[in-house]
C-alpha cells in the first residue's frame, strides 16, 4: 500500500518546499548566527523531509525561533531588529536546539517543555504591573462588547487591507493586536496603559498612538479612502469571490459587483448568485432571522430524519445579534444516521421554494484513512451546504402585502436572500465541530497554534495527541479545553 501523502524522497536540503507540510501551524525559523549558513540549511531540509515548516526568512509568521549557542537576551535582541514594521509578534516561542532535536527524533514538534526555553531577562521598568494577558487569544476572555472599538476598528481595517494585498502574517498580526485591546477591562486613555501586553508591535503601537493623539490614524483613513481598499471590499463582498479573485478582476479595471454585468468576465454559479443577490447578501443578518431560519431548517431535518438535532453555531452563538450568515451544525445521536441527511434536507427545501442557491459537498472525513497529525486547516471536510435562503419577509406572511400594484415592489420584494451554511457532523465529532464553528476565527486559529505548540493537532473533527500517537475523545467542548490544558472559555468570550 502506498500512502497517499507519501513524502517526496530526496527533496533538496534547503530548497523551496517540496516536501508534505504536516505541522502548519509550527513555524519554525532556525537563526543562523552562531549556527552557521551550512547547519542551518541540513537542519532545514532534514526538519522538511521530516513534514516541519521551516521559515526561510524570519515574519510574523513564525511562531518558533530555535538558535544554538546565543543567550536568551541576545535572540531576544535580535526579534526586535527583525520587525522594522512593528509587527512583532511576542508569542514567538524563543528556544534552545534540545527542542529542535527531540522534535527531530520524535518526528513531531515536541511539547515546550521550560528545559526548551531560552531564559529571557525580564525587562525591568516601572509597569510590571499591567499584564498578565495571554499571548493567545484562547487563554482569553474576549467580550463581544468591548470599551476600545475606536483602536480595534482602525486596526481592523488595516488587517482587511493586509488580506486584499494577501499579506496574511501583516493580517494575522494586526487581528491580534486588536483582539488584545477587545480584552482589556477598561478604554486605553494612553499609551504607557499597553506596556507589556502581547502582540503589539512598533506598528500597532504607532496606529494607536496616532489615534489616542489626534482622533484618527492618517494610514487608516488613507486606506479606506484608497480605491484599491475600496473596490477590493465591495468585490470580495460577492458571495464566491476570494481576495485573488477579486484582484485580477481589479486589475482587468473592474471596481464594483455592477462592473461584471456587462464584462465578459466569466462568473461560476456561486459568483453569479452572488452578484445576482448581492444587495441583500450586504443587509447583516438579524438573530431574529437567524431564528427563523433555524425553525426552517429544523422542520426540514425533523421531516428527513427523526431525532436529528440542529444547533445554531459561528457568530450568533457568541452572542452577536448580527452576522454575515447564520451557521448550523446538523448530527443524529445515533452515530451513522446523519450520513447523506443533506440532499435530503436540500430537497425538502428546494420543493418548498426555500432555496435561490445550493452547493452540497459530501463527508470526505475518514479517520482510519486520515494522516493523524494532518494539517488542521479550517477548511474540514464534513457533509456541508453552502447556500442561500429565500426568507420570506415577516410583512409578507400578512394577508396585505405594503403597496404591492405592479412589478414596482422589486426593490424590496416580499422576501430576503440570506446566506446559511449547513453542516452535518457524526455525534463522536460534535463537539469539535462545535468549538470549531463557533469561532471566532482568530480564536480558532490560537486554539489551533496552541495545540500545536502542545504537541497536539487540533481540527474541527478531532484532537490527535502526536506524542501519545492517539486521538482524544470529547464529547463536550469543556473536555477538549482541559485536553488542551486551558481554562475553558464560554462562547460570549470567545470573540477574539
Ligand atoms: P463565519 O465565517 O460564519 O464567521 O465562520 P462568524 O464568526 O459566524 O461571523 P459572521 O457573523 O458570520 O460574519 C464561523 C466559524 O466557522 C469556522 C470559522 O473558523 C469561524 O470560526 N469555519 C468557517 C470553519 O471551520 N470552516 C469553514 O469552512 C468556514
Ligand atoms: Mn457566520
Amino acid at each position: 500500500m502506498i500512502p497517499a501523502k507519501r513524502r517526496k524522497l530526496g527533496a533538496p536540503a534547503a530548497g523551496p518546499v517540496a516536501d508534505v507540510i504536516r505541522f502548519p501551524h509550527v513555524a519554525v525559523f532556525l537563526l543562523e548566527k552562531r549556527m552557521g549558513a551550512s547547519r542551518r540549511a541540513f537542519l532545514t531540509g532534514l526538519a522538511r523531509s521530516k513534514g516541519f515548516r521551516l521559515e526561510d526568512s524570519y515574519s510574523p509568521a513564525v511562531t518558533h525561533v530555535v538558535s544554538e549557542k546565543n543567550s536568551g537576551d541576545e535572540v531576544q535582541a535580535w526579534l526586535e531588529t527583525q520587525t522594522p514594521a512593528g509587527d512583532a509578534d511576542r508569542s514567538v516561542h524563543l528556544l534552545n536546539m534540545t527542542w529542535f532535536t527531540e522534535s527531530m527524533a520524535a518526528g513531531h514538534p515536541v511539547k515546550i517543555e521550560s528545559r526548551h526555553r531560552l531564559q529571557v531577562k525580564a525587562k525591568s521598568g516601572p509597569s510590571a504591573v499591567t499584564n498578565t494577558m495571554g499571548a493567545y487569544a484562547c487563554q482569553r476572555k474576549t467580550p463581544l462588547e468591548h470599551h476600545n472599538a475606536v483602536l480595534t476598528d482602525a486596526l481592523l481595517l488595516l488587517a482587511e487591507n493586509a488580506d486584499f494585498c494577501t499579506n496574511e502574517g501583516r493580517s494575522v498580526a494586526f487581528k491580534r493586536a486588536a483582539s488584545v485591546l477587545k480584552a482589556l477591562p477598561g478604554p486605553v486613555r494612553r499609551m504607557e496603559e499597553l506596556q507589556g501586553l502581547p502582540c503589539l508591535g512598533e506598528h500597532c503601537q504607532r496606529v494607536i498612538k496616532e489615534i489616542l493623539e489626534h482622533g484618527a490614524s492618517s494610514e487608516v483613513e488613507m486606506t479606506r479612502h484608497s480605491e484599491h481598499y475600496q473596490a477590493m471590499k465591495a468585490l470580495t463582498g460577492i458571495f464566491g469571490v476570494g481576495v485573488k479573485t477579486a484582484e485580477q478582476w481589479h486589475r482587468a479595471g473592474i471596481r464594483h459587483p455592477a462592473d461584471l454585468v456587462s464584462s465578459e468576465h466569466k462568473l461560476n454559479r456561486a459568483q453569479r448568485a452572488g452578484v445576482e443577490y448581492y444587495e441583500h447578501l450586504r443587509v447583516p443578518v438579524t438573530k431574529a432571522e437567524a431564528d427563523r431560519i433555524g425553525e426552517i431548517v429544523k422542520r426540514a431535518v425533523d421531516a428527513v430524519l427523526l431525532g436529528a438535532e440542529i444547533t445554531l453555531t459561528g457568530g450568533f452563538r457568541r452572542g452577536k445579534q448580527t452576522g454575515h450568515d447564520v451557521d448550523f451544525l446538523i448530527t443524529h445521536p445515533d452515530e451513522g444516521r446523519e450520513e447523506g441527511l443533506l440532499p435530503k434536507v436540500v430537497s425538502w427545501l428546494e420543493a418548498r421554494d426555500l432555496l435561490l442557491y445550493q452547493k452540497t459537498n459530501k463527508n470526505s472525513y475518514l479517520e482510519a484513512k486520515e494522516w493523524p497529525a494532518r494539517p488542521p486547516s479550517n477548511m474540514d471536510r464534513f457533509e456541508r451546504c453552502f447556500s442561500i435562503f429565500k426568507l420570506q419577509r415577516p410583512w409578507a406572511a400578512l394577508e396585505e402585502p405594503p403597496q404591492s400594484g405592479e412589478r414596482g415592489a422589486a426593490e424590496t420584494p416580499g422576501w430576503k436572500a440570506v446566506r446559511v451554511d449547513l453542516v452535518v457532523t457524526p455525534v463522536s465529532q460534535f463537539a469539535f465541530a462545535l468549538l470549531g464553528w463557533t469561532g471566532s476565527q482568530l480564536f480558532e486559529r490560537d486554539l489551533r497554534r496552541w495545540a500545536g505548540q502542545k504537541g497536539m493537532s487540533l481540527s474541527s473533527h478531532a484532537l490527535y495527541d502526536c506524542e501519545q500517537k492517539r486521538y482524544l475523545r470529547a464529547t463536550s467542548e469543556e473536555e477538549i479545553f482541559a485536553h488542551l490544558g486551558l481554562e475553558y472559555i464560554p462562547p460570549g468570550e470567545r470573540n477574539a
